[in-house]
């Protein structure tokens, strides 16, 4: 049996293993500490039933350099001493790069990719630089989407190491589907990408124009725009939402699937929110994620607040997408493979 590794490094990275795990025999995780608050990190790996995991890099914060170079340096010697046969990265953070380039230097150890394929486009955004690098040196590429297969298909790689699985991450929400129980109507709002949160101006405008808006907004905060928000003194522009801690994992995904809208800059929750039919405002230019935009239950909005008002006040009705892969069996299918 293969024994194996398993790299984690970021809240959206827990979500994506949990359902994984289930199905794995013979292996150990890795955090990074790469994310590190407690409801980023123990709190919300507790929420998914992750076990505690066997490897800790405790990294933390630091520039995209200091981050990956850490992770890279004091995962090397890990790997050498446990000797997997295949290692598994998710998603598209630095974790993920770090730890792939390590591997790809190690002879005898299979690297394997989920949510691999997907592209945005985008090479300003360091998530796709990661995504791009990290399948171009993986032995296992599990996509989730026919899309993202041709997207590998066009970038030259073997048909052979590619694999159509599905979207892990909906593993979870079709598991939980009753834990996930209903709120009252509200706009769900999130945000934490560096090009929203890390200039002044643009942050400034992003709050105060949802904080215009007629609706009841839930604004659980991310550490680093919570930092900017207080080095900035920018609470005057938040006074008319509720904003709060993050959430554990089902939790946040009942208050998702019961929202009238998502105004997010995150990856994941444009899945998630595609999956409960919850309309999603996207506040970033492109998406790795760009069948939500052709079903019509995503739009992309940038940071320009006229369209994000439009679109928030004409929102379209969001429908039921029937996709095969969507059945709770992506881990399954994956575990097979390996
Ligand atoms: C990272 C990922 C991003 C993903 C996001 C999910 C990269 C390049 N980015 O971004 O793709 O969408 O995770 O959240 O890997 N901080 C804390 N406590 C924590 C974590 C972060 O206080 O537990 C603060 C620190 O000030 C830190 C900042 O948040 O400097 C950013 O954290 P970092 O891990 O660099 O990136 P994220 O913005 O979370």
């Amino acid at each position: 049996m293969n024994k194996l590794l398993i790299v984690v490094g970021t809240r959206p990275n827990f979500v994506k293993i949990a359902p994984l795990i289930k199905h794995l025999k013979n292996y150990k995780i890795l955090h990074t500490g790469q994310h590190y608050s407690n409801m980023m990190s123990k709190g919300f790996l507790k929420g998914l039933g992750i076990p505690e995991p066997d490897y800790n890099l405790n990294v933390g914060s630091g520039s995209h350099a200091e981050q990956t170079a850490s992770i890279m340096s004091l995962f090397e010697p890990i790997c050498l001493k446990e000797k997997p046969d295949i290692v598994i990265v998710v998603g598209d953070v630095n974790s993920t790069l770090a730890c792939s380039l390590v591997v790809s230097k190690i002879p005898n150890i299979k690297l394997a990719h989920i949510e691999s394929g997907e592209r945005s486009f985008d090479r300003t955004m360091p998530e796709e630089v990661n995504r791009v690098i990290v399948d171009h040196i993986s032995d296992y590429l599990f996509c989730s989407t026919e899309q993202a297969v041709n997207n590998l298909l066009l970038e030259g790689i073997s048909n052979n190491k590619i694999h159509l699985v599905g979207n892990i991450v909906i593993d979870n929400l079709v598991e939980h589907k009753k834990s996930i129980t209903t709120f009252k109507s509200h706009t769900l709002f999130t945000l934490h990408r560096p090009s929203n949160t890390d200039d002044k101006e643009t942050l400034t405008r992003i709050l105060s124009c949802i904080n215009g808006l007629n609706t009841n907004v839930l604004f659980p905060i991310h550490p680093r725009t919570k930092k900017k928000i207080e080095q900035w003194n920018l609470n005057r522009y938040t006074t008319n939402m509720d904003v709060v801690e993050p959430f554990g994992y089902l939790e946040f995904m009942s208050l998702l699937k019961n929202a009238k809208c998502v105004i997010t800059d995150s990856g994941g929750i444009q899945v998630e929110a595609a999956y409960f039919e919850t309309p999603c405002i996207t506040l970033r230019n492109s998406t790795e994620h760009t069948f939500t935009l052709r079903r019509g239950v995503n739009v992309l909005v940038g940071n320009d607040m006229k369209k994000l008002k439009y679109e928030f006040y004409n929102i379209r009705e969001s429908y039921r997408i029937n996709d095969l892969l969507w059945d709770g069996k992506v881990s399954k299918r994956i575990n097979n493979i390996l």
